[in-house]
């Protein structure tokens, strides 16, 4: 089946000060001398959302959040809602990362309120489902997978804009990624998931890929069938390298 257009995100995790702006600017004037052919996101910290959404606003450059409350307000200290993001110029917002998953406990269950508050402030989120290395070599890594997108997903997202990042959690930031076949394998996994979980809506939603892609290895994965684009770590740090994988889309 055809795809709809690739999404290519980046995600800066807790890296970038003002100074480093200026990698924006030189991503936004380069696309803005091509026509790229794939949709770009890129998810700063959450203290330079407002700055980045102001520099990359009318381009074709989406701002994101990496993470965001469940709750709507109120007495939370320190969290941050999916409505006050959107307030800052985000379009998008990440939910349940590995790191969020592992380092801060975050449940299926948790993951989906995320989702569902992203959704309730008219964002799209990227829900992220990966397997770690054990449960791979306990042969479970679609198992894991498949589980988390039924849970992870809220009902609310049938027929709204979001995408699903595949990332195995031994491939972010190690420079090992799963063969081609693998990640085919997972991806068409996801697919049938999200049928099962929302229906045939979900048919154009991007499954975007993540861990250790790279400028050298993008052109190879964005071409494995149902890979709808790239969740990017350590690459999209640098206009330079981030392009080389837009490039490859
Ligand atoms: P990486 O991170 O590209 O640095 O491996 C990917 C991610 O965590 O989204």
């Amino acid at each position: 089946m055809k795809q709809s257009v690739k999404l290519i995100a980046g995600n800066w995790k807790m890296n970038g000060f003002a100074a480093d702006l200026a990698e924006v600017d030189a991503l936004v004037s380069e696309l803005a001398e091509e026509a790229a052919a794939c949709r770009v996101a890129l998810c700063p910290p959450a203290t330079l959302v407002q700055r980045m959404a102001d520099r990359a606003r009318d381009t074709l450059v989406e701002i994101g959040g990496q993470d965001c409350s469940p709750e709507a307000k109120g007495a939370f200290t320190g969290d941050i809602s999916a409505a006050m993001l959107a307030d800052a110029g985000a379009t998008l917002v990440i939910v349940g990362h590995s790191e969020r998953r592992q380092g801060h406990g975050e449940t299926d269950a948790v993951v989906a309120a995320k989702a569902q508050a992203v959704f309730e402030a008219s964002l799209a989120p990227i829900v992220c489902v990966g397997e770690t290395l054990a449960q791979r070599e306990a042969g479970q890594a679609v198992e894991v997978v498949r589980r988390q997108v039924m849970q992870s997903l809220p009902v609310a997202l049938a027929c709204q804009p979001f995408a699903v990042a595949y990332e195995p959690v031994w491939a972010i930031g190690t420079g090992l990624t799963p063969t081609l076949q693998q990640i085919e394998e997972v991806h068409r996994a996801v697919r049938s998931a999200m049928i099962e979980r929302l229906g045939l809506g979900v048919m154009a939603v991007p499954i975007l890929y993540g861990g250790s892609v790279k400028p050298d290895n993008a052109a190879d994965i964005l071409a494995v069938p149902e890979v709808g684009g790239a969740l990017v770590g350590g690459a999209s740090l640098k206009a330079a390298d981030f392009l080389g994988i837009i490039r490859a889309a």
